[in-house]
């Protein structure tokens, strides 16, 4: 067999990924935002997702001892904010003042959401991972909440509105055109031509 691959140093290279503003606080402080790329849904029932921060995170404490975040997912108005809430660290500035950033309450949770991003999910942790340079936060999601703007007539959420931002390494992305839906692939032909049109 030929050579199909080179082989590279083992890295990080898994693409694209997300990247969220993930908002925190201890009670009666100032919430604090950080940004992070690594994130992911890691259960569906109960649904649960993972983030991954440094300990040196002035953030990391904050989750750590609240036991809670919340993730804000990134639409293409909120990415200059995303992006300086990646740069800039809790300890030197309040994001929420210098982003023009409004906290919305989140149901039984100290820290609040973005009320700017289109979509949060809000976790309370249940497992710390010490994996070596991360420390993994994994929490079960305990509220979603939607912005209105996102919910079409029939009260179902139409992703295609919030204009969701994908990270590709070192680069924030628009998300393209849709190529296909979940079984497009073995789907009946009246149904793959009524589905993709409703794509359009
Ligand atoms: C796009 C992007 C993704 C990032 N992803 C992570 C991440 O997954 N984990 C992490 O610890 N830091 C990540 N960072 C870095 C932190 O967001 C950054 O150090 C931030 O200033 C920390 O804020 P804090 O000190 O207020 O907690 C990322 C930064 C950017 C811009």
């Amino acid at each position: 067999m030929s050579e199909q691959f080179i082989n590279i140093k083992p890295g990080t290279l898994l693409a694209p990924v997300p990247a969220v503003m993930v908002s925190c606080a201890l009670p009666g402080q100032k919430p604090n935002i950080i940004t992070l790329a690594w994130v992911g849904t890691v259960n569906s029932e109960p649904p649960m997702c993972s983030i991954s921060v440094r300990k040196e995170r002035f953030s990391h404490d904050i989750i750590r001892d609240s036991g809670e975040f919340v993730i804000n997912l990134c639409g293409q108005d909120n990415l200059a904010d995303t992006d300086f809430c990646g740069v800039r660290s809790g300890r030197d500035v309040d994001k929420f003042a210098e982003r023009k950033l409004t906290p919305a309450a989140v149901p039984g949770f100290t820290a609040p959401a973005i009320a700017e991003c289109p979509l949060y999910l809000a976790c309370r942790v249940t497992n710390v991972l010490e994996l070596g340079s991360h420390d993994m936060f994994i929490g079960t999601i305990e509220q979603v909440g939607v912005n209105p703007a996102l919910m079409d007539e029939a009260g179902r959420i139409d992703f295609s509105k919030a204009s969701l931002v994908a990270y590709n390494h070192g680069n924030y992305y628009a998300l393209g055109k849709a190529l296909g839906f979940f079984g497009y692939s073995v789907a009946a032909p009246d149904v793959l031509k009524r589905r993709m049109e409703a794509l359009k």
